[in-house]
């Protein structure tokens, strides 16, 4: 694989969770596998008072810490932070007198003659994106004469449909879309990505794709840990904004979309757009029958007493802030008219788990007995984590008398693909904007249409305060209601285990 071209990568909000957790580990692991420029300055941004000695050391503990890999690799971290520089500075001073930071990120970039390439990464609340870009713009950083310039946007994109539109209109008028990256990670996990190959390099599923034979889907993005010291962010935001606005609905899009005439960033986007453009809008009156809220309650989950939502760090007391929620809707086109999608994301529920579950229509003349006399029907279960893999269920007569039957399981683990290493999500992303490749980051017409499907139910939600909001105990699998949500006798969600191959209300977490 190419290197990137010389740059400064210049971290807002560095002295942050993301940046340690994610980012540090992400670039130092892209340092061992020889894949950063020759020459690479991180230059972090935090409103601590550390001096850049501070900053490495943090970094340092950092890695050791978060890193996934095993190595041991000391010397390796140690090299890479010698680049690492730190500069501390509150919004106010970047929103209102750039110039002392602009200098020195100028001076940074002709030590190390990097060409004038800066990438700009904003890992700070959200409500600083906006100031900083405009900032960044007004000093003349973002001005592409002296080498590239490139802005990478986390998530959340806005609060609902009109801010978020305002952030691109802002945006635009600073700086051209190409020079955008709205980072999702999900798009950079490799399960996530290997949906697109399962689906268009294997002939034998695309004639099964689609309405005739695929009865619903279903896709889990379920976490066991709570807010944890993230209250502040997430009281204002909660699961729909935090997980169902982006990670949910990039799924959703990767499972439905038409193949793409290549792998072009645009040719991916255009068809995932297309998704998205046919959601069938849910109405504002629909809402309480087709979306289920909860929010988690304190409980004691294998002896270990877990708070409650609303005595987290950080949360009203009163909030109606939603830590679970489950979505039924279609997709209205020609390839899933008709075919129910059901998302459901929430924290402190039993396990870890993001999943995609394609069922399968039953048979249409049933000729076996089968176990406890239940119709099974075929499903696919692709695991995006943890236990990654494919698992395909079907039946098989059971050996002996008569025609018993058995659904049993195909499955395939990513762990089996032993010495292959699978790089982190946010290793992937840094390395694609370092290389210009923006395939794998939200378009500012897909984030845009999202808000808009989303934004019956915000309205419902904020307007209609009779729709109710469930309680469940942590350590559950959210509200009983959701079960509701699923069409059809006797059916259920899947509730699956850590491993791929089981699943069930009791099973090893
Ligand atoms: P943190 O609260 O841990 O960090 C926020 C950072 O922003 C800190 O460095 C903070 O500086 C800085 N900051 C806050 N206010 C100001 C200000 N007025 N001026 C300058 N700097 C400021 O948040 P996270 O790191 O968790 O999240 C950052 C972003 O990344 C959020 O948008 C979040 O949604 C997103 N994200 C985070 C994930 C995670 O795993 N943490 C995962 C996916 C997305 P200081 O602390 O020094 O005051
Ligand atoms: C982030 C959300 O985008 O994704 C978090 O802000 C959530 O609330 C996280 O915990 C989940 O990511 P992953 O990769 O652990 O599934």
């Amino acid at each position: 694989m190419e290197r990137p071209d010389n740059l400064i990568l210049v971290i807002f909000g560095a002295s942050g969770d993301l940046t340690s957790r994610k980012l540090i580990p992400a670039l130092c692991s892209l340092r061992r596998q020889n894949l950063l420029p020759e020459k690479f300055v991180v230059l972090g941004i935090g409103r601590t008072k550390l001096s850049s000695e501070d900053f490495r050391k943090k970094m340092s503990d950092a890695v050791r810490s978060y890193s996934e890999d095993i190595v041991p690799w000391d010397e390796q971290i140690e090299s890479f932070t010698e680049n690492v520089y730190y500069y501390q500075m509150d919004t106010y001073s970047i929103t209102e007198d750039p110039w002392l930071f602009v200098s020195y990120l100028n001076e940074l970039g002709d030590k190390y003659a990097v060409g004038g390439n800066y990438i700009f990464y904003m890992a700070t609340p959200p409500s600083l994106y906006e100031p900083i870009s405009v900032s960044l713009a007004r000093s003349g950083l973002m001005n592409q004469e002296k080498g590239f310039r490139r802005i990478i946007i986390e998530k959340p994109f806005g609060y609902d449909l009109e801010s978020g539109r305002n952030l691109n209109s802002i945006l635009h008028g600073i700086m051209r879309e190409d020079q955008i990256f709205r980072i999702d990670h999900y798009l950079g996990k490799e399960t996530v990505q290997n949906l697109l190959v399962t689906r268009f390099a294997n002939g034998i599923f695309e004639p099964l794709w689609n309405r005739n034979y695929i009865d619903r889907v279903e896709i889990t993005s379920a976490e066991s840990i709570g807010v944890e010291d993230r209250g502040g962010y997430y009281d204002s935001s909660g699961a729909l904004r935090d997980m169902v606005q982006n990670h949910l609905l990039q799924m959703v899009g990767l499972t439905a979309m038409e193949p793409p005439s290549s792998l072009g960033p645009d040719a991916i986007r255009n068809e995932v757009l297309k998704v998205f453009q046919s959601l069938q809008p849910i109405k504002e009156e629909d809402v309480a029958a087709n979306v289920i809220r909860g929010q988690y309650t304190s409980s004691l989950v294998r002896g270990e007493c877990l708070s409650g939502y609303r005595s987290e760090k950080g949360v009203e007391r009163n909030s109606r802030t939603e830590t679970f929620v489950a979505i039924k809707f279609y997709i209205n086109n020609w390839r899933w008219g008709g075919v129910p999608f059901y998302i459901r994301t929430g924290k402190r529920l039993p396990t870890r788990v993001t999943e995609i579950v394609i069922h399968f229509k039953t048979t249409p003349h049933h000729l076996f007995q089968r176990e406890h006399g239940k119709l099974s029907a075929n499903q696919l279960i692709i695991r995006i984590q943890p236990d990654e893999g494919i698992l395909f269920k079907f039946d098989m007569k059971e050996p002996g008398a008569g025609f018993n039957v058995k659904n049993v399981n195909m499955d395939f683990h990513y762990s089996d693909l032993a010495n292959i290493r699978v790089p982190s999500a946010y290793e992937r992303l840094l390395y694609d904007v370092m290389m210009n490749d923006s395939t794998l980051f939200s378009r500012d017409d897909e984030v845009e249409t999202a808000w808009k499907f989303l934004e019956p139910i915000q309205k419902a939600w904020e307007n209609n305060k009779s729709i109710k909001i469930f309680g469940y105990p942590a350590g559950t699998w959210g509200p009983e209601h959701a079960s509701d949500l699923i069409e059809g006798e006797d059916l259920d969600w899947r509730y699956p285990c850590k491993n791929l191959t089981d699943d069930g209300l009791y099973c090893e977490l």
